[in-house]
């Protein structure tokens, strides 16, 4: 997908949860190509907006799309994590959101590196100013803990054997671009395309970008330190993309909703089951396939 044709996933439910029509500020921690930005910026002419992404190319590209907003967003090239100790009024915010993962923008651009269906680096950082890439992942891990990614965030099989093949490969000093580790997959699994079947190499690549950008460290905590700054009634929407991800967001929804043993609950889930796409959408949007939205309230 071009950055023309770039699409939000579940627009009218992230507006439904974010409820941008109460003044204030809302903060998209992960504002790619501002679709939703957009979208809230447009439902309230006095709704603020702060946004933040990691991808200063992304953040650039964003800037150009709000340029009609400019006065009343602040835009931030950093990792959402750290925005606990950001200097804004906590005390304004009534929503934030969170859409996690990759953007078309990313995607698309061969440079990258996150997309094995284009000749690339195996570069995969959305943050350019870090020093570690999915070559690096590749040539320099131990293969036990090479293995691990490769099962824990890309849920295949054999990885202890593909650790191996791999650890042989970079001896030999093939294994830089997205087509040598793509060719590599399809050989080690005999890959053959049929209905159904999910490429090997669109689950290797994600393992690498989540562990290349550390996508599943600290979230839970970040949602924590996020309810504890801001005011009651703030609405909390998160999308994620892995069933790992979707759970950490669900365990610190239930954690902080707790009323075990006497303690006064933060929040207040809104979403008792994660929020999907329907058909039409997916049929419009494939990344949208695998959304999962959970929406929580500060209380
Ligand atoms: C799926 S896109 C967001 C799309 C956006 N909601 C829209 O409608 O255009 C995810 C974006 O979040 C950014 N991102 C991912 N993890 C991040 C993090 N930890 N901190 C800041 N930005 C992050 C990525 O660089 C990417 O631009």
């Amino acid at each position: 997908m071009t950055e023309k044709g770039h699409l939000p996933v579940l627009p009218s439910q992230v507006l439904e949860f974010i409820d941008p029509g109460r003044d204030g500020l809302y903060v998209d921690c992960t504002l790619g190509l501002a679709g939703h930005a957009l979208a809230i910026l447009g439902a309230n002419p006095r709704a603020r907006l702060v946004g933040l992404d990691r991808d200063a190319l992304s953040l650039e590209a964003a800037r150009d799309r709000l340029r009609r907003h400019a006065g009343r967003v602040t835009l931030y090239h950093a990792d959402f994590k750290d925005l606990p100790s950001l200097d804004i009024p906590f005390d304004r915010v009534r929503g934030v959101l969170g859409d996690f993962g990759l953007s078309s923008f990313q995607l698309d651009a061969p440079e990258r590196g996150f997309s094995f269906t284009r000749e690339g680096p195996l570069d995969m950082r959305m943050d350019l100013r870090s020093k570690t890439t999915a070559a690096k992942i590749l040539n320099t891990y131990p293969e036990g803990k090479l293995a691990d990614v490769l099962a824990r965030y890309g849920e295949l099989s054999q990885t202890r054997r593909l650790a191996r093949e791999i650890a042989h490969l970079r001896k030999l000093g093939r294994l830089e671009t997205t087509s040598d580790l793509r060719v590599l997959l399809e050989r080690f699994y005999r890959w053959r395309p049929q209905k159904g079947r999910i490429h090997p190499a669109a689950k290797a690549f994600q393992a690498l970008r989540i562990e290349v950008n550390r996508e599943l460290e600290g979230l839970d905590e970040f949602i924590e330190a996020v309810v504890r700054r801001v005011g009651p009634g703030t609405r909390l929407v998160f999308i994620s993309f892995h069933s790992l991800e979707d759970r950490l967001v669900k365990r610190a929804f239930l954690r902080l909703a707790a009323t075990a043993g006497g303690a006064s609950p933060r929040l207040r889930v809104l979403t008792r089951k994660p929020v999907m796409a329907g058909e039409e959408e997916v049929a419009a949007n494939s990344r949208a396939r695998s959304a999962k939205l959970r929406a929580a309230e500060t209380v």
